[in-house]
């Protein structure tokens, strides 16, 4: 029996992370022989890195990182994806050689989450909401996957202009990139896309999409999960969407982690109905 290759996911807090669920699915789908744990980062000021550096120290082969680590997650690294540079965080790490390799898989796993739902991005008109970490970590996985334009919405106008002008310079000139204020969203007409990347559903709240920015065909996809339909969906829906939330998205990203680790691909499809199950099971809402 050959020694299992470790990894883990390091947060704060993290004992609720479904991470150690969703990396033990893959593991038995491929048959791939690793342990996977999850590591409290603490709330010290270096807590988060001593506890990489102790997972390094007990030969640890790779790491997700979440909140709120991520940021960290990149400083730390010797070497970072694009996608990482441009979210201007990690949130999975691997120790190659002696060196650490920073990527970022969180908007791949948008992207392959809104495919699975038909949402199809090439030449697609996107609308972002937020310019928050979770917004940044979008934009770029977004142009790659072929939408033309992309429309970043902020209750605080500024920061959506900020976040927009940072990236630009990043982004092939194919792509038509605006900002502006959620009131200035009326003039802009509907998407085939809206993605709520924005924390106002974690607060019971949803961003003032109006309705005009939903078509009967737009998917509107909110990137939390285990809230059931959020107050940011009900407004789609009502506006005659279809919706998904960010279950899939985070199956997803997980399965690009345990890709860039092992070099096996998982079905996260599959992975995906076991853990809404699990996570019905546990009283948790799902769509
Ligand atoms: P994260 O890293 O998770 O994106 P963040 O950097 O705190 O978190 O950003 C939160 C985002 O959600 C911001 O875009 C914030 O808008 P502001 O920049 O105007 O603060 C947005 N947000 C939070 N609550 C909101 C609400 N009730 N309505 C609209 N936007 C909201």
């Amino acid at each position: 029996m050959p020694t299992p290759a470790r990894y883990a996911v390091i947060g704060h807090p993290i004992a609720h992370s479904l991470s150690p669920f969703i990396h033990a699915l893959f593991a038995a789908q491929t048959g791939e022989c690793i342990t996977y744990e999850a590591l409290d980062g603490g709330a010290a000021v270096d807590g988060f890195e001593r506890v990489l550096a102790g997972f390094w120290a007990a030969g640890g082969c790779g790491a997700n990182v979440t909140l709120p680590f991520k940021l960290r997650a990149l400083q730390c690294a010797d070497e970072a994806s694009a996608e990482a540079r441009a979210a201007g965080a990690a949130n999975a790490l691997r120790l190659v050689d002696g060196r650490v390799e920073a990527h970022n898989f969180d908007g791949l796993g948008l992207v392959r989450d809104l495919a699975a739902h038909g949402g199809a991005l090439a030449g697609a008109r996107v609308l972002l909401l937020g310019a928050g970490g979770a917004a940044r970590g979008a934009l770029l996985p977004l142009v790659q996957a072929g939408a033309a334009r992309i429309v970043v919405a902020n209750r605080t106008a500024l920061r959506a202009q900020q976040l927009v002008q940072e990236l630009a310079a990043h982004l092939p000139a194919s792509v038509q990139l605006a900002a502006c204020a959620l009131d200035e969203l009326p003039a802009a007409g509907a998407f085939e896309v809206v993605v709520n990347a924005t924390s106002a559903s974690l607060g019971g709240a949803a961003p003032a999409v109006p309705a005009a920015a939903f078509a009967p065909q737009t998917l509107a996809y909110d990137m939390v999960y285990g809230k059931g339909l959020t107050p940011f969906l009900a407004l789609a829906r009502a506006a005659g969407a279809r919706c998904a939330d960010g279950l899939g998205m985070l199956v997803e990203q997980a399965a690009a982690s345990f890709a860039w680790w092992r070099g096996v691909q998982p079905d996260a499809a599959a992975a995906r109905a076991q853990v809404q199950r699990h996570l019905k099971q546990q009283g948790i809402e799902c769509l």
